[in-house]
């Protein structure tokens, strides 16, 4: 999952374009396991690009992913950080309210933008350049067009989506990545509907909002598959119907939950990024017409496989970026349904820290299997 997306309050006492350096505090990942809160300048925004300062910053697995040096395109030194709620500080340049650039092209719906992808993965804005520095005058990388262990930072216009006045920003760090993720990946990537089997693998914060997704669609049935049974209890209390550990079996977690059905389930959600719980949750969906959708991230060079004959008879096996959600425009109104109570979201924050010296304990809470998702406030 990687979704360049800031949650931002409308401007309120915006500076635009005579903006100075700040000089703050951030959370630098210097190497490999290597994170340290140092003072950092911040440039001002060039053209086309806003300066936010951050409030509010939900800790996520690909942030540790680069931080441990298990992603070979990770950059040091940078700085993490990729859910958040933010405020504008000042703009640059011929910042627009919209995006300018929009798939879909040929009528084909996509949410994936190749704007400025390139020099995103590259870890700098996309005229090339960095906009932080260290206190030796050496430049540190952005990373996912984002860098939110940071009080400020600057990302492109068109990163930045526009939530209520009243929004909670503590509550938009969470969309901005892993729960917006499960839950587009039932409403949108697999479409589950009411009555319907669901099968979900894996009851991180990603696997938990498909299960809550799919209880709000009315799936009728619906399997919390993992390998930890302290991740039943919430499970259920998000509408999971049958909790099912594969270490209690003898056989196959796919022969298991067949078993379970007639044969297999109508939809079923990878949220491990484990190449063989893939093939497990292909292999567990209907003959005939179920669907499985990828949504963990695999790690590098892993691959994935199955006999031909599970597509064959009729399986269909697909993925999801960023759930399908169009951030800009289509993640606001999920604030909206949180404040008028329509969505829970309160139940994805385990953990909350202060300042940014906080990214160091929420690194350390999402290590330990009790964290869905750590927030820090700065
Ligand atoms: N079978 C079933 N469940 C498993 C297995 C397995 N073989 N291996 C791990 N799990 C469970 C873990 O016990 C944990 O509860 O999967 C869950 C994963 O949850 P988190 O680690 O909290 O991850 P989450 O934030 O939900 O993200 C899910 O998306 O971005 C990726 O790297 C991320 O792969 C991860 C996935
Ligand atoms: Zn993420």
């Amino acid at each position: 999952m990687a979704m360049a997306l800031r949650f931002l309050r409308p401007l309120r006492g915006v500076r635009a374009f005579a903006a100075q350096p700040i000089k703050c505090k951030a959370a630098v990942a210097r190497g490999v396991n290597d994170l340290r809160v140092e003072e950092v300048t911040v440039a001002p925004p060039g053209p086309r690009e806003v300066r936010l300062k951050v409030h509010s910053n939900a800790l996520c697995h690909t942030d540790i992913y680069t931080l441990s040096g298990q992603d070979p395109e990770g950059l040091f030194p940078s700085i993490l950080g990729h859910e958040a709620g933010t405020e504008v500080e000042s703009v640059g340049e011929g910042v627009v309210g919209d995006c300018i650039f929009c798939f879909p092209p040929r009528g084909k719906r996509t949410n994936l933008c190749p704007k400025i992808r390139g020099t995103q993965g590259s870890g700098v804005m996309p005229d090339g350049t960095s906009r932080f520095t260290d206190s030796s005058g050496a430049e540190i990388k952005h990373f996912m067009g984002c860098s939110t262990f940071s009080e400020y930072t600057v990302v492109a216009d068109i990163s930045c989506a526009k939530v209520s006045d009243t929004a909670p920003l503590d509550v938009c760090s969470l969309l901005g990545c892993g729960v917006s993720t499960g839950l587009g990946a039932a409403w949108n990537t697999l479409n589950v509907e009411g009555g319907s089997s669901v099968a979900v693998f894996g009851l991180g914060a990603v696997g938990l909002s498909v299960i809550q997704g799919a209880a709000m669609r009315g799936a009728a049935r619906i399997f919390a598959v993992d390998t930890n049974p302290k991740k039943f209890v919430m499970a259920k209390e998000l509408g999971a119907t049958d909790c099912v550990n594969p270490k209690d079996y003898d056989k196959p977690i796919q022969q298991v939950l067949v078993g379970m059905t007639k044969w297999g389930v109508d939809y079923t959600f990878d949220c491990t990024g484990n190449t063989e719980v893939m093939r497990a949750a292909l292999e567990s969906a209907h003959r005939g017409w179920g669907e499985s959708c990828v949504i963990g991230v695999a790690a590098a060079g892993k691959e994935i496989s199955t006999r031909p004959f599970q597509l064959v008879t009729g399986r269909k096996w697909t993925g999801t970026a960023f759930g399908g959600f169009k951030g800009r425009s289509e993640v606001p109104p999920l604030i909206d349904a949180y404040e008028s109570g329509r969505l829970k979201l309160d139940h994805y924050i385990t953990h909350r820290f202060k300042g940014v010296e906080g990214n160091l304990q929420a690194v350390e809470a999402l290590h330990s299997g009790e964290c869905l998702r750590a927030v820090v406030t700065y």
